[in-house]
Formats: structure tokens, sequence, C-alpha cells
């Protein structure tokens, strides 16, 4: 059986664009694949605030992980700072890796353009990625387009240590959805819908209220030409609406056009605010179910030992090849 492995920070609520880029499809192929979800609570001491409280944006991200429909039989979720093995195998990496090739991650440059002082981790964050996906020799990475070129890299990193010490590293794909590819801000459209960002009315979080959905959906940006068609270039936020429809109706961009194609905006958006709020209401209302039960450390508990397990064996066949330790 393939393996699937995925894995979120905890910084905050997640959005809409994670549930689409990234839980939505481990829901669907959890059925059929060996699938791996977890908290990538390391990768977000990359971009530390004061307010940042990880332990419990951890427990919330578990929580709607499972909310969303993440079945904790078929996948096994898992807390990536409980096993060590990330860490230790991500130096070996990075021992494997060049500068230039994390110069040129345009994450990394868009990151560190906003602060002078930015962390070593910021710079070698690609890497630890790599260490997450080959320590399980994962087959497919679902993952929205702006992390595609993080596994690409964890590709290259497979290969090339492959090439010179023989075979140790599955190389994984990335997988991506076609609606689900980005899914961008309401208010400015040409910008990645994001926890970061400044005005947070472009930005649908999980647990936003009804209300909030409603208004935030009603007020996206569009153009003014009154046509409900895909165009990414000269039509953004229609071409977004588009794909947040298709994404959660299972649908293709073409039966989306064509379902409203004698529609006008303001019926269009209401249609999407519909579908949002009644997906986001299921998710939180298992949400409020699951975040003050015990199931989630059940669930730690039961898979640690597991992960620890494929990791460690990964990690000391990796040592081996490179001849290091007794
Ligand atoms: P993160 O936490 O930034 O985002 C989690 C997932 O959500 C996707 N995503 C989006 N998809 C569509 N539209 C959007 N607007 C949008 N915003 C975010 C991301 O592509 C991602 O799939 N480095 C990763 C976490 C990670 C990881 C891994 C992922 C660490 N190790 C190993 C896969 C495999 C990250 O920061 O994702």
């Amino acid at each position: 059986m393939k393996r699937l492995l995925t894995g979120l920070q905890p910084t905050g609520v997640i959005t809409l664009g994670n549930y689409i880029g990234a839980i939505k499809q481990m829901v669907e192929y959890q059925d059929d694949y060996d699938s791996y979800l977890f908290v990538a609570d390391l990768h977000s001491l990359t971009v530390l605030n004061d307010d940042n409280n990880i332990k419990d944006s951890t427990r919330d991200l578990i929580a709607l992980y499972l909310a969303c429909g993440v079945d904790p039989k078929k996948n096994t979720i898992f807390i990536q700072s409980e096993n060590e093995y990330h860490t230790n195998l991500s130096w070996i990496l990075e021992c494997h890796t060049y500068f230039g090739e994390l110069s040129r991650m345009h994450q990394f440059k868009e990151k560190s353009k906003k602060s002078d002082n930015f962390s070593a981790g910021l710079f070698t964050y690609p890497v630890l990625m790599a260490a997450d996906i080959l320590l399980y020799d994962a087959d497919l990475i679902p993952v929205g387009i702006d992390q595609k070129q993080h596994v690409e890299i964890a590709r290259d990193i497979a290969i090339r240590f492959n090439k010179k010490y023989g075979d140790t590293f599955n190389v994984p794909d990335c997988l991506i959805s076609e609606s689900g590819t980005k899914i961008m801000d309401l208010v400015t459209p040409d910008k990645k819908m994001s926890k970061s960002a400044e005005n947070k009315k472009g930005v649908i979080f999980l647990l936003d209220s009804e209300k909030d959905i409603r208004k935030k959906i009603m007020s996206a940006t569009t153009d003014s030409e009154m046509v409900i068609k895909y165009d990414k270039d000269n039509k953004p936020g229609i071409s977004n609406l588009i794909n947040i429809y298709a994404a959660l109706k299972n649908m293709s961009i073409k039966e989306v056009e064509e379902l409203f194609k004698d529609s006008n905006y303001g019926n269009f958006k209401k249609c999407v605010a519909d579908v949002v709020v009644e997906e986001l209401t299921k998710i939180q209302n298992k949400y409020n179910e699951i975040i003050n039960s015990d199931i989630i450390d059940k669930i730690l508990d039961e898979n640690i030992d597991k992960v620890r397990s494929i990791a460690k064996e990964k990690y000391d066949l990796v040592k081996k090849r490179i001849s290091i330790g007794r």
C-alpha cells in the first residue's frame, strides 16, 4: 500500500486554504493509502512571535484534523517534536544540501524580506521538511502549491543521497488537487490566503462564525464584468471563489462555470457562502465535542512508538550508509 504523508504548522487556527490544500485531500485518500498526518510544531519555531502558544495550537490542530474527518484508525497522527529522528535526520540532510539551493526557495526569499533578523531555521526549514518526508518513505505528499518547491527539494535530496550512497530513500511526489492548489485572499486575490495576513477580512478561519464567513465572502473583491468565468489573471477574485466552490462540492471548474452561467455575482457569492458555512459548521460542531475529550492524548500515545520505530530504522540505515557511529 502506498504511503501518504503531510503536516501542518500549529500557528493559530488554520484557514480554509489549509483545509482545502492539505486536510481535505488526506480525508479523500485515507481509504486507499497508508496515511501519516502530523503537526509540524518544529517548523513553527522558525517564525515565532510572543503570542504563539504552540502547545495549545497543537491540540487545537489535532482536534481540527479529527473534526474535518481524518479517521484516526486510517491515519497515523503524531507531533513532529515527539519524534526526535526528524531533527537528527535533518542535520545529516543539511550536510547534503547546497546553500545555493536553499537560497532559491520562494518562501525563504519572501519571508526573509520582512525582517533583517530572521533565524537560520527559516533558511534550513525545507531540509527539516525533507527529513519529515524521507524518514517514512512517503510516496505522495498532499500539499497546496506553495509547498511544491519544498517537496521538490526533498526529491532532489533523496535522489542525490541515493546516487552517492546507494538506495536509501523513496523519492516522493506532490499531490495537488485541481481546485485546491492555491486558495487566495478574499480581499487581495493576487495573494495566497494566509494565517499571517494583516487584514483578516480576506481570510476564512476554520472556527469563524457563520456571520463572519458570510460577511467575508459577500464582500470578497471581484471585477466589474459580471461573468462567472475562470480566468486567474484577469478575474482573480471570481476565479478564487470558483475554486473554493469546486473544491468543497467536489466539482470541476468547468462544471461550476456551467452551473452559474446565468447567475450574477451577488447570487454566486451567496451560494459560495452557503457551501462554506455548511462545511465549516459540521467541522465546528465536531471540534467542540473533541477538544475537551481525552481522545487526542489517547491517539498520540498509541502512535508515538510506531512512528519512532519506523523513523529509527531509517535513521540507522542512513548512519550506516554514511558510516558514522559504531
Ligand atoms: P503550512 O502550515 O504553511 O500549510 C499547511 C498546508 O496548507 C497548504 N496551504 C494552502 N493550500 C491552498 N491554498 C492556500 N491558501 C494554502 N495555504 C496553505 C500548504 O500548502 C500546506 O500543504 N512546511 C509545511 C508543513 C510541513 C510539511 C512537511 C508538509 C512540514 N513538514 C512535510 C508536507 C510534508 C507548512 O508550513 O505548511
